[in-house]
Protein backbone atom coordinates (compact mmCIF):
# COMPACT_ATOMS: atom_id res chain seq x y z
CA UNK A 1 0.00 0.00 0.00
CA UNK A 2 1.09 3.23 -0.91
CA UNK A 3 0.47 6.66 0.92
CA UNK A 4 -1.34 8.09 -1.69
CA UNK A 5 -4.36 9.85 -0.75
CA UNK A 6 -7.06 9.33 -3.30
CA UNK A 7 -10.52 9.74 -3.88
CA UNK A 8 -12.95 8.24 -6.63
CA UNK A 9 -15.60 9.67 -8.09
CA UNK A 10 -18.50 7.70 -9.15
CA UNK A 11 -19.39 4.78 -7.34
CA UNK A 12 -21.53 2.71 -10.14
CA UNK A 13 -21.08 -0.65 -11.91
CA UNK A 14 -16.99 -0.16 -12.62
CA UNK A 15 -15.92 2.30 -9.81
CA UNK A 16 -17.30 -0.71 -7.43
CA UNK A 17 -13.70 -2.52 -8.80
CA UNK A 18 -11.75 0.64 -8.22
CA UNK A 19 -12.47 1.45 -5.28
CA UNK A 20 -11.71 -1.92 -4.31
CA UNK A 21 -8.44 -2.24 -5.04
CA UNK A 22 -7.67 1.78 -3.87
CA UNK A 23 -8.37 0.70 -0.65
CA UNK A 24 -5.64 -2.09 -1.27
CA UNK A 25 -3.24 0.14 -2.93
CA UNK A 26 -3.15 3.49 -1.66
CA UNK A 27 -5.07 5.58 1.16
CA UNK A 28 -8.77 6.30 0.03
CA UNK A 29 -9.99 9.77 1.65
CA UNK A 30 -12.83 10.56 -0.29
CA UNK A 31 -15.90 8.93 -2.13
CA UNK A 32 -17.67 10.87 -4.48
CA UNK A 33 -21.07 9.77 -5.88
CA UNK A 34 -24.17 11.71 -6.57
CA UNK A 35 -26.67 9.10 -5.69
CA UNK A 36 -27.92 9.26 -2.12
CA UNK A 37 -28.23 5.44 -2.18
CA UNK A 38 -25.12 4.83 -3.43
CA UNK A 39 -23.31 6.87 -1.50
CA UNK A 40 -24.85 5.79 1.63
CA UNK A 41 -24.07 1.84 0.98
CA UNK A 42 -20.71 2.81 -0.15
CA UNK A 43 -20.02 5.01 3.55
CA UNK A 44 -20.74 1.67 5.52
CA UNK A 45 -18.14 -0.38 3.72
CA UNK A 46 -15.69 2.39 3.61
CA UNK A 47 -15.86 4.43 7.08
CA UNK A 48 -12.49 5.76 6.94
CA UNK A 49 -13.31 7.38 3.68
CA UNK A 50 -15.46 11.04 3.61
CA UNK A 51 -18.16 10.53 1.42
CA UNK A 52 -20.20 13.38 -0.35
CA UNK A 53 -21.54 14.38 -2.97
CA UNK A 54 -20.25 17.48 -4.01
CA UNK A 55 -17.43 17.52 -6.14
CA UNK A 56 -16.03 20.51 -4.99
CA UNK A 57 -15.79 19.83 -1.72
CA UNK A 58 -13.22 16.87 -2.45
CA UNK A 59 -11.06 18.94 -4.42
CA UNK A 60 -11.11 21.79 -2.02
CA UNK A 61 -9.03 19.42 0.67
CA UNK A 62 -5.87 20.66 0.49
CA UNK A 63 -4.20 17.18 1.85
CA UNK A 64 -6.23 14.94 -1.24
CA UNK A 65 -3.54 14.66 -3.98
CA UNK A 66 -5.29 12.15 -6.33
CA UNK A 67 -8.89 11.48 -8.04
CA UNK A 68 -10.10 8.55 -10.01
CA UNK A 69 -12.82 9.42 -12.22
CA UNK A 70 -15.67 6.70 -13.49
CA UNK A 71 -18.69 8.69 -13.85
CA UNK A 72 -20.52 8.37 -17.44
CA UNK A 73 -18.02 9.26 -20.47
CA UNK A 74 -19.46 12.79 -21.29
CA UNK A 75 -18.85 14.02 -17.80
CA UNK A 76 -15.04 12.72 -18.41
CA UNK A 77 -13.32 15.85 -19.89
CA UNK A 78 -14.74 18.40 -17.35
CA UNK A 79 -13.89 16.50 -14.32
CA UNK A 80 -10.65 15.82 -14.99
CA UNK A 81 -10.30 19.83 -15.82
CA UNK A 82 -11.40 20.82 -12.81
CA UNK A 83 -9.23 18.37 -10.57
CA UNK A 84 -5.79 19.56 -12.59
CA UNK A 85 -7.06 23.11 -11.91
CA UNK A 86 -7.62 21.81 -8.35
CA UNK A 87 -3.74 20.58 -8.55
CA UNK A 88 -4.68 16.71 -8.20
CA UNK A 89 -3.04 14.13 -10.05
CA UNK A 90 -5.83 12.16 -12.54
CA UNK A 91 -6.76 8.71 -12.96
CA UNK A 92 -10.01 9.04 -15.67
CA UNK A 93 -11.77 6.24 -17.13
CA UNK A 94 -11.74 5.53 -20.26
CA UNK A 95 -11.54 7.96 -22.65
CA UNK A 96 -11.14 10.54 -20.89
CA UNK A 97 -12.39 12.66 -23.68
CA UNK A 98 -14.86 12.57 -27.02
CA UNK A 99 -12.77 15.19 -28.83
CA UNK A 100 -9.48 15.94 -29.88
CA UNK A 101 -9.43 18.69 -28.74
CA UNK A 102 -10.65 18.53 -25.43
CA UNK A 103 -8.15 15.32 -24.78
CA UNK A 104 -5.17 18.11 -26.10
CA UNK A 105 -6.22 20.69 -23.48
CA UNK A 106 -6.20 18.01 -20.71
CA UNK A 107 -2.83 16.96 -21.53
CA UNK A 108 -1.41 20.54 -22.18
CA UNK A 109 -2.69 21.38 -18.69
CA UNK A 110 -1.21 18.11 -16.87
CA UNK A 111 2.21 18.96 -18.62
CA UNK A 112 2.27 22.89 -17.53
CA UNK A 113 1.23 21.48 -13.77
CA UNK A 114 3.36 18.72 -13.50
CA UNK A 115 0.34 16.62 -13.02
CA UNK A 116 -0.08 12.55 -13.74
CA UNK A 117 -2.90 12.61 -16.37
CA UNK A 118 -3.76 8.89 -17.08
CA UNK A 119 -6.44 7.41 -19.01
CA UNK A 120 -7.89 4.15 -17.88
CA UNK A 121 -6.79 1.58 -20.73
CA UNK A 122 -7.12 -1.36 -18.90
CA UNK A 123 -5.84 -3.83 -21.72
CA UNK A 124 -2.58 -2.20 -21.85
CA UNK A 125 -2.04 -3.19 -18.37
CA UNK A 126 -3.50 -6.94 -19.21
CA UNK A 127 -0.63 -9.86 -18.93
CA UNK A 128 -2.00 -11.68 -22.00
CA UNK A 129 -1.76 -8.19 -23.99
CA UNK A 130 1.50 -7.57 -22.71
CA UNK A 131 3.05 -11.13 -23.79
CA UNK A 132 0.80 -10.18 -27.58
CA UNK A 133 3.26 -6.64 -27.40
CA UNK A 134 6.72 -9.17 -26.10
CA UNK A 135 5.53 -11.33 -29.04
CA UNK A 136 5.01 -8.28 -31.56
CA UNK A 137 8.15 -6.20 -30.25
CA UNK A 138 10.59 -9.32 -30.26
CA UNK A 139 9.86 -10.31 -34.39
CA UNK A 140 8.72 -13.67 -33.50
CA UNK A 141 5.17 -13.29 -35.08
CA UNK A 142 7.68 -11.82 -38.09
CA UNK A 143 6.20 -8.31 -39.73
CA UNK A 144 2.80 -8.04 -38.70
CA UNK A 145 0.06 -7.71 -41.65
CA UNK A 146 -3.48 -7.47 -40.22
CA UNK A 147 -4.88 -7.34 -36.63
CA UNK A 148 -8.53 -7.82 -36.50
CA UNK A 149 -10.68 -7.29 -32.77
CA UNK A 150 -13.46 -9.02 -31.45
CA UNK A 151 -15.69 -7.35 -28.84
CA UNK A 152 -19.23 -8.61 -28.68
CA UNK A 153 -22.05 -9.80 -26.61
CA UNK A 154 -25.88 -8.61 -25.92
CA UNK A 155 -25.34 -6.19 -23.50
CA UNK A 156 -24.10 -3.91 -22.24
CA UNK A 157 -26.83 -1.04 -23.85
CA UNK A 158 -25.73 2.13 -23.50
CA UNK A 159 -27.37 5.36 -24.08
CA UNK A 160 -24.15 7.52 -23.24
CA UNK A 161 -21.69 6.78 -25.79
CA UNK A 162 -21.96 4.48 -28.88
CA UNK A 163 -20.02 1.02 -29.20
CA UNK A 164 -17.20 2.57 -30.73
CA UNK A 165 -16.59 4.52 -27.79
CA UNK A 166 -17.50 2.18 -25.13
CA UNK A 167 -16.14 -1.14 -26.85
CA UNK A 168 -14.17 0.38 -29.43
CA UNK A 169 -11.90 2.32 -27.28
CA UNK A 170 -10.56 -0.88 -25.77
CA UNK A 171 -9.21 -2.35 -29.59
CA UNK A 172 -8.25 1.31 -30.54
CA UNK A 173 -5.97 1.38 -27.43
CA UNK A 174 -4.46 -2.01 -27.91
CA UNK A 175 -4.22 -1.94 -31.91
CA UNK A 176 -1.84 1.42 -31.27
CA UNK A 177 0.26 0.25 -28.73
CA UNK A 178 0.84 -2.70 -30.82
CA UNK A 179 1.36 -1.23 -33.98
CA UNK A 180 3.49 1.39 -32.70
CA UNK A 181 1.85 3.99 -35.48
CA UNK A 182 -1.36 6.05 -35.89
CA UNK A 183 -3.41 4.80 -38.86
CA UNK A 184 -3.28 6.65 -42.30
CA UNK A 185 -6.53 5.41 -43.65
CA UNK A 186 -10.19 5.18 -41.63
CA UNK A 187 -13.31 4.54 -41.96
CA UNK A 188 -16.27 3.26 -39.68
CA UNK A 189 -19.98 1.80 -40.48
CA UNK A 190 -22.81 0.87 -38.44
CA UNK A 191 -25.95 1.63 -36.58
CA UNK A 192 -28.26 2.80 -33.97
CA UNK A 193 -30.84 0.05 -33.82
CA UNK A 194 -31.92 0.94 -30.43
CA UNK A 195 -31.48 4.59 -29.04
CA UNK A 196 -31.45 7.28 -32.01
CA UNK A 197 -27.95 8.53 -32.59
CA UNK A 198 -26.34 5.91 -30.47
CA UNK A 199 -24.58 3.30 -33.27
CA UNK A 200 -25.31 -0.33 -31.33
CA UNK A 201 -23.55 -2.67 -33.95
CA UNK A 202 -20.08 -0.92 -35.58
CA UNK A 203 -17.61 -2.15 -38.01
CA UNK A 204 -14.19 -0.06 -38.20
CA UNK A 205 -11.19 -0.62 -40.81
CA UNK A 206 -8.08 1.15 -40.11
CA UNK A 207 -4.85 1.14 -42.60
CA UNK A 208 -1.38 1.90 -40.87
CA UNK A 209 1.59 4.13 -43.05
CA UNK A 210 3.98 0.37 -42.74
CA UNK A 211 1.39 -1.43 -44.87
CA UNK A 212 -0.74 -3.45 -42.00
CA UNK A 213 -4.33 -3.05 -41.84
CA UNK A 214 -7.44 -3.36 -39.08
CA UNK A 215 -10.53 -4.44 -38.52
CA UNK A 216 -13.08 -4.28 -35.54
CA UNK A 217 -16.71 -5.90 -35.07
CA UNK A 218 -17.61 -3.72 -32.11
CA UNK A 219 -21.33 -4.68 -30.80
CA UNK A 220 -23.73 -4.84 -27.88
CA UNK A 221 -26.89 -6.82 -30.41
CA UNK A 222 -24.74 -10.14 -30.45
CA UNK A 223 -25.33 -13.69 -29.49
CA UNK A 224 -21.74 -14.33 -28.64
CA UNK A 225 -20.04 -12.96 -26.22
CA UNK A 226 -16.29 -12.25 -27.52
CA UNK A 227 -13.17 -10.28 -26.50
CA UNK A 228 -10.73 -11.32 -28.74
CA UNK A 229 -7.82 -9.67 -30.61
CA UNK A 230 -6.11 -11.88 -33.06
CA UNK A 231 -2.52 -10.57 -35.00
CA UNK A 232 -1.56 -12.01 -38.35
CA UNK A 233 2.42 -11.93 -38.82
CA UNK A 234 4.14 -13.27 -41.72
CA UNK A 235 5.70 -15.97 -39.80
CA UNK A 236 3.01 -16.73 -37.50
CA UNK A 237 0.02 -15.83 -36.00
CA UNK A 238 -1.21 -14.96 -32.12
CA UNK A 239 -4.78 -14.58 -30.56
CA UNK A 240 -5.74 -13.13 -27.40
CA UNK A 241 -8.95 -14.46 -25.94
CA UNK A 242 -10.02 -12.58 -22.97
CA UNK A 243 -13.04 -14.92 -22.34
CA UNK A 244 -10.69 -18.20 -21.90
CA UNK A 245 -9.63 -19.01 -18.63
CA UNK A 246 -6.66 -20.36 -19.08
CA UNK A 247 -5.43 -20.28 -22.87
CA UNK A 248 -5.35 -16.31 -22.90
CA UNK A 249 -2.62 -16.08 -25.68
CA UNK A 250 -2.25 -19.35 -28.43
CA UNK A 251 0.73 -18.97 -30.73
CA UNK A 252 -0.33 -20.73 -34.42
CA UNK A 253 3.11 -21.55 -36.26
CA UNK A 254 1.16 -21.43 -39.65
CA UNK A 255 2.52 -19.11 -42.11
CA UNK A 256 2.65 -19.13 -46.34
CA UNK A 257 5.71 -19.66 -48.35
CA UNK A 258 7.20 -20.16 -52.09
CA UNK A 259 9.03 -23.10 -52.25
CA UNK A 260 11.92 -23.01 -55.00
CA UNK A 261 10.28 -25.76 -56.84
CA UNK A 262 6.83 -24.82 -56.51
CA UNK A 263 7.61 -22.38 -59.17
CA UNK A 264 5.61 -19.09 -57.85
CA UNK A 265 2.86 -21.06 -56.27
CA UNK A 266 2.15 -19.89 -53.23
CA UNK A 267 1.93 -22.67 -50.34
CA UNK A 268 0.74 -22.78 -46.27
CA UNK A 269 3.14 -24.17 -43.48
CA UNK A 270 1.64 -25.13 -40.10
CA UNK A 271 3.68 -26.07 -37.04
CA UNK A 272 2.84 -26.14 -33.30
CA UNK A 273 -0.25 -24.57 -31.50
CA UNK A 274 1.45 -22.82 -28.34
CA UNK A 275 0.06 -22.09 -25.28
CA UNK A 276 2.40 -19.61 -23.05
CA UNK A 277 1.50 -19.29 -19.53
CA UNK A 278 0.00 -15.73 -18.33
CA UNK A 279 0.07 -14.57 -15.10
CA UNK A 280 -3.28 -14.05 -13.48
CA UNK A 281 -2.83 -10.79 -11.74
CA UNK A 282 -6.12 -8.35 -11.95
CA UNK A 283 -5.45 -6.10 -14.76
CA UNK A 284 -6.97 -3.32 -13.13
CA UNK A 285 -5.14 -4.10 -9.86
CA UNK A 286 -1.86 -3.55 -12.11
CA UNK A 287 -3.23 -0.09 -13.27
CA UNK A 288 -4.43 1.09 -10.25
CA UNK A 289 -0.21 0.13 -8.89
CA UNK A 290 0.80 1.65 -12.15
CA UNK A 291 -1.06 5.27 -11.34
CA UNK A 292 0.23 4.94 -7.88
CA UNK A 293 3.96 4.53 -9.05
CA UNK A 294 3.46 7.28 -11.47
CA UNK A 295 2.17 9.93 -9.03
CA UNK A 296 4.68 9.01 -6.32
CA UNK A 297 7.92 8.23 -8.43
CA UNK A 298 7.09 10.74 -11.29
CA UNK A 299 6.08 10.60 -15.02
CA UNK A 300 7.52 12.00 -18.85
CA UNK A 301 3.57 12.17 -19.59
CA UNK A 302 3.52 9.23 -22.26
CA UNK A 303 0.37 7.62 -20.95
CA UNK A 304 -1.81 11.16 -21.59
CA UNK A 305 0.23 11.58 -25.04
CA UNK A 306 -0.74 7.62 -25.83
CA UNK A 307 -4.60 8.31 -24.64
CA UNK A 308 -4.71 11.46 -26.97
CA UNK A 309 -4.11 9.04 -29.80
CA UNK A 310 -6.53 6.76 -28.98
CA UNK A 311 -8.69 9.74 -28.96
CA UNK A 312 -7.71 11.49 -32.06
CA UNK A 313 -8.32 7.89 -33.99
CA UNK A 314 -11.88 7.61 -32.56
CA UNK A 315 -12.72 11.01 -33.07
CA UNK A 316 -11.59 10.30 -37.38
CA UNK A 317 -13.75 7.00 -37.01
CA UNK A 318 -17.04 8.58 -35.76
CA UNK A 319 -16.49 11.45 -38.66
CA UNK A 320 -16.74 8.51 -41.04
CA UNK A 321 -19.04 6.90 -39.25
CA UNK A 322 -21.95 9.54 -39.34
CA UNK A 323 -21.05 10.92 -42.75
N1 LIG B 1 -11.99 -0.09 -18.04
C1 LIG B 1 -13.05 -0.86 -18.19
O1 LIG B 1 -12.94 -2.03 -18.55
C2 LIG B 1 -14.41 -0.30 -17.94
C3 LIG B 1 -15.52 -1.15 -17.84
C4 LIG B 1 -16.77 -0.57 -17.60
C5 LIG B 1 -16.89 0.80 -17.50
N2 LIG B 1 -15.79 1.59 -17.63
C6 LIG B 1 -15.89 3.05 -17.56
O2 LIG B 1 -16.26 3.44 -16.24
C7 LIG B 1 -17.07 4.59 -16.28
C8 LIG B 1 -18.34 4.35 -15.48
O3 LIG B 1 -19.07 3.29 -16.06
P1 LIG B 1 -20.16 2.49 -15.19
O4 LIG B 1 -20.57 1.33 -16.01
O5 LIG B 1 -19.66 2.27 -13.79
O6 LIG B 1 -21.35 3.59 -15.17
P2 LIG B 1 -22.49 3.76 -14.09
O7 LIG B 1 -23.53 4.58 -14.72
O8 LIG B 1 -22.84 2.41 -13.48
O9 LIG B 1 -21.78 4.61 -12.92
C9 LIG B 1 -21.52 5.98 -12.99
C10 LIG B 1 -21.74 6.56 -11.60
O10 LIG B 1 -21.29 7.92 -11.59
C11 LIG B 1 -22.21 8.68 -10.79
N3 LIG B 1 -22.03 10.08 -11.18
C12 LIG B 1 -22.38 10.67 -12.35
N4 LIG B 1 -21.98 11.97 -12.36
C13 LIG B 1 -21.36 12.19 -11.17
C14 LIG B 1 -20.72 13.31 -10.58
N5 LIG B 1 -20.62 14.48 -11.23
N6 LIG B 1 -20.20 13.18 -9.34
C15 LIG B 1 -20.29 12.02 -8.67
N7 LIG B 1 -20.89 10.92 -9.18
C16 LIG B 1 -21.41 11.00 -10.41
C17 LIG B 1 -23.57 8.07 -11.12
O11 LIG B 1 -24.51 8.38 -10.12
C18 LIG B 1 -23.22 6.58 -11.20
O12 LIG B 1 -23.37 5.93 -9.94
C19 LIG B 1 -17.32 4.89 -17.77
O13 LIG B 1 -16.39 5.87 -18.16
C20 LIG B 1 -16.98 3.61 -18.47
O14 LIG B 1 -16.47 3.83 -19.76
C21 LIG B 1 -14.56 1.06 -17.83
Amino acid sequence: MTDVRVAQVGLGKWGQNLVRNLDVLGRLTWLCEASDERREAFAQRFPNARTTASYEELLADPELEAVVLATPVPTHHALAKQALEAGKHVFVEKPPAMRAAEMEELVALSEERGLVLMPGHLLLYHPGVRKLKELVDSGDLGDVLCIYGNRQNLGTIRKDENALWSLGVHDVSVILHLADEEPSEVWARGNAFLTPGVEDVVFCFMRFPSGKIAHLHLSWLDPHKMRKLTVVGRDKMAVFDDMEMERKITIYEKWPEQPMQSFGEWQTRTGDILSPKIASDEPLRLELSHFMRLVRQGWTGQEARDGLAVVRVLERLQNSLVS
